[in-house]
């Protein structure tokens, strides 16, 4: 339809598994060339989700709209929009890498005269021409994996949807993954479903955090940042914890917030003016300081807790 700036539209979906409830009155909007992260633990409701916007399962309740068409009512059209690639790719071993698309691309529906270039060039993209007559049996995970995305764009999607890419990858071939999504970046709508906060911090233009089946906030990751902390975390370990004077850390007024684990004191501040007095408090009982700025991993932990 292109009408409007939304592309998907998540509206009050609603899943159970027997007696688990996977996905909980879920309610996301999601703009026409963003890229949203959605992260959350194993177990939180990525990959069903995703599987309900694919059409892949159905929901309990609730709408998905997709470019303005239902998964209800327009399944063919709307998962003709939606290029996935799955937590894990399901390719046929036996196929050469170039066999495998070919028949993708017919499945699809490419146009004939359209199916070499477009396999051609989207070889080029996860740097796999060089392969492209081998059997996918002898490719490493990493290999697969860009013939899975491959896969996932050789209809030319204007959605893209990752679940887990980096997943089980060394971090050299994680990054390649990484690098062909940003590739992607602002031509397509893309939704990266991941566990690793960092991945998505570097990647979205915007998250969303996921837990038990509840979307509990969604944002740029600097908003997220700032709305769970103040902009530096002071982290002080102490010889003797119980001995230092809680209350007056809390009373200082850059101090958003104090969390104490074993020996160490987590404290988010929203200015570093005070820091020096504040350490002045612990006084001859520290054994190590150090601040950093929170990141979205830091957001993450204190959203479940
Ligand atoms: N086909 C299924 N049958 C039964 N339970 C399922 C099924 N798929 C998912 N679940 C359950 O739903 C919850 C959410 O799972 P999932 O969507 O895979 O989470 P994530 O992708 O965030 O790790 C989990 O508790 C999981 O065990
Ligand atoms: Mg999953």
């Amino acid at each position: 339809m292109g009408l409007t700036d939304t592309m998907i539209e998540l509206d009050s979906i609603t899943k159970s598994f027997g007696g688990i409830k996977a996905l909980n009155n879920l309610k996301l909007e999601i703009s026409r060339g963003e890229l949203i992260g959605i992260i959350g633990s194993n177990g939180a409701g990525k990959t069903t989700l995703i599987r309900i916007i694919c059409c892949i399962l159905r929901p309990d309740s609730g709408e998905v709209l997709v470019d303005g068409y239902s998964i209800h009512k327009d399944q063919i059209k709307t998962k003709s929009m939606i290029g996935y690639l799955p937590e894990e790719p399901n390719l046929y071993e036996r196929f050469k890498a170039r066999d495998l698309l070919k028949y993708f691309a017919e499945l699809y529906g490419v146009p004939k005269q359209d199916i070499d270039p477009r396999i051609d060039e989207l070889l080029e993209l996860v740097d796999m021409t060089e392969r492209a007559d081998d059997k996918i049996n002898t490719f490493s995970k990493g290999m697969r994996q860009r013939v899975g995305i491959a896969r996932a764009l050789i209809h030319d999607p204007p959605i893209l949807i990752f679940d887990e890419p980096t997943m089980g990858l060394d971090p050299a071939t994680a990054n390649t993954i990484r690098s062909f999504i940003r590739k992607l970046k602002g031509d397509k709508t893309m939704i990266l479903c991941t566990h690793y906060m960092q991945e998505a911090e570097e990647l979205c233009d915007r998250v969303a955090v996921m837990n038990r089946g509840t979307l509990l906030d969604a944002g740029t990751p600097d908003y997220l940042k700032s709305k769970v902390h103040g902009d530096v975390i002071f982290n002080v370990i102490v010889n003797d914890p119980s001995s230092v004077d809680k209350n007056k850390i809390r009373n200082f007024k850059s101090v958003e917030a104090m969390d104490i684990v074993g020996d160490e004191f987590h404290i988010s501040l929203n200015s570093r003016a005070e820091i020096a007095s504040i350490t002045d408090v612990f006084a001859d009982k520290v054994l190590s300081i150090s601040t950093k700025e929170p990141t979205l991993e830091d957001v993450f932990i204190n959203m479940v807790k």
